[in-house]
């Protein structure tokens, strides 16, 4: 991959895991549920780690951390501002989900590029695997929601 292309895919990664600090803040402040509160509060704590990660290999491998712009709203087709609390419990799991699975997408589609840089490799694999934990939970909780 040429290595200005590789920069904007990680810039892309890195203004989606921006607005997902910003969206699990928001949502942990809207939600009444204690305990769903606490995790989004807890979630957007590793998305910063994923901001800070994405940020340290864009400037490792000579670029500039930049933020794109809107990068939610086109993914699960609603504005930010609707998805932080007039949702309700369940719509704002299912868009969440949706934006973890669109995450954890790219970052394979990405992962399968990038073998001869064992560094990135790492950090790809360790981004995916917790969209794949914040994914689960996600799903575990709506399953619970809609039992009750
Ligand atoms: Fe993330
Ligand atoms: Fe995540």
């Amino acid at each position: 991959m040429r290595n200005d292309t590789l920069i904007a895919k990680l810039n892309w990664f890195y203004s989606l895991e921006l607005e997902q600090v910003d969206l699990y803040t928001a949502q942990s402040k809207a939600t009444e549920d204690i305990y769903l509160s606490k995790a989004l509060a807890r979630i957007a704590v590793i998305e910063q780690q994923h901001v800070d990660n994405m940020a340290a290999e864009i400037k490792r491998v000579g670029g500039e951390p930049n933020i794109l712009g809107d990068v939610i709203a086109p993914i699960v087709g609603k504005a930010f501002g609707t998805l932080t609390g007039a949702l309700g419990p369940q719509m704002l799991l299912k868009a969440n989900i949706t934006l973890e699975e669109k995450a954890m997408k790219d970052y394979k589609d990405l992962l399968l590029r990038v073998g001869n840089d064992p560094r990135l490799f790492a950090v790809l694999w360790d981004n995916l695997l917790d969209e794949d934990f914040h994914t689960a939970w996600f799903a575990n909780k709506l399953k619970e929601l809609a039992d009750l």
